[in-house]
């Protein structure tokens, strides 16, 4: 059965009991036999058409390039703040989206992508082996083409942002952070569709730290994808998410930086501090994610979301497979 909940009092983030009544229906994954032939990403099961893609965003939760659980509504926050930002972002660049028909999927332009992923960067910080914080630590002072100045602290804010282009791994292997020249010489893209993109994402992010300061929320870092369709460049996956982008908590992010205290944390970032605190850095086991950790989870990503939107999502306990189905498939039932 499927449950409408309206519009709550408090912030429905803070409803600890909606979110452990959905943890048992979360969306792991879609099998659908008629929408497209299915690409699944870490977080997206994707439906490729000719010109389209049936795109489903799942409740898969991934860290350190893993798939590890499954988070209640996620899925659902991941599309709604990005349908946001994209609606924030349209006059700086095209974006794939053309339709919403379930609040799990997308229909989007089917690109060509263009094989970087733009990583831009307002602070150094990260706990991953790949993370410019780690290799600044290390002593490195050059972290993709950027020089870094001596003396700085984790989570320090850069002098400047800077733009640190990865490579996207096939599926199951790390990204690699690489210099632009890196990039040109495999041949991976061009200077000038580089330069272009950077400029581009560049100012995404600088929209992003505008309208993350409206909200309290600094907007530490993030990760676009682009693709080419009919010639033109367009934004495509998603955009802003707590997946793909660090928040912290601006208010008293100072004060704990001073202190030489993290800051708080509205991103995947809580996730992955837990698992690497159980030892689970990206190799070997990855530890089973506790019923607490999803909901706490869930929680965050649903605030990042009402931050935004400043509306109450509007969720539905029970299994999403089924929903998203009987709208793709109106006749199937
Ligand atoms: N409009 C689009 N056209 C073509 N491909 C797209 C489009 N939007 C997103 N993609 C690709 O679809 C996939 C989305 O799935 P998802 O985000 O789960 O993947 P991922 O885990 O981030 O990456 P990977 O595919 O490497 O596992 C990504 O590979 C992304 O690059
Ligand atoms: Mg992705």
């Amino acid at each position: 059965m499927v449950l409408l909940v309206p519009c709550a009092i408090s912030p429905l983030y803070m409803d600890r009991d909606l979110l452990k009544q959905q943890l048992k229906y979360t969306l792991e994954g879609t099998d659908f036999d008629d929408q497209g032939e299915l690409y699944r990403g870490k977080v997206r099961d994707n439906y490729v058409n000719e010109d389209t893609i049936t795109m489903v965003t799942t409740d898969r939760i991934s860290a350190f390039d893993r798939v590890l659980g499954t988070v209640p509504f996620k899925g659902q926050a991941l599309v709604e703040l990005a349908d946001w930002w994209f609606g924030e972002t349209a006059d700086i660049v095209a974006n794939h989206v053309m339709r919403r028909p379930h609040p799990n999927v997308w229909t989007v332009r089917r690109c060509d992508p263009i094989q970087v992923e733009m990583v831009v960067r307002g602070y150094i910080t990260g706990v991953t082996s790949t993370s410019a914080w780690t290799a600044y630590e290390k002593g490195d002072r050059n972290f993709c083409g950027n020089e870094l100045p001596d003396g700085m602290r984790k989570n320090e804010k850069l002098p400047e942002p800077i733009i640190t282009p990865s490579t996207k791994a096939v599926q199951g292997e790390h990204d690699e952070s690489v210099t632009p020249s890196e990039l040109y010489k495999r041949g991976v893209i061009d200077p000038a569709l580089f330069k272009e993109l950077s400029r581009i994402s560049m100012r995404l992010y600088e929209r992003g730290v505008s309208r993350a300061a409206d909200k309290g929320l600094i907007f530490v870092d993030t990760k676009y994808e682009f693709g080419i369709s009919k010639g033109k460049i367009m934004l495509m996956d998603e955009v802003n998410t707590p997946d793909s982008s660090r928040y912290w908590m601006a208010d008293d992010y100072e004060k704990r930086f001073e202190k030489g205290e993290e800051p708080r944390k509205l991103d995947k970032e809580y996730v992955r501090t837990w698992l690497a605190e159980k030892g689970f850095t990206g190799d070997g086991k990855p530890p089973k994610l506790t019923d607490e950790l999803r909901i706490e989870a869930a929680s965050r990503y649903m605030e990042v979301v009402e931050s935004f939107t400043e509306e109450p999502m509007q969720l539905e306990v029970g299994p999403v497979d089924e929903s998203i189905y009987s709208i793709l498939n109106p006749f199937a039932y």
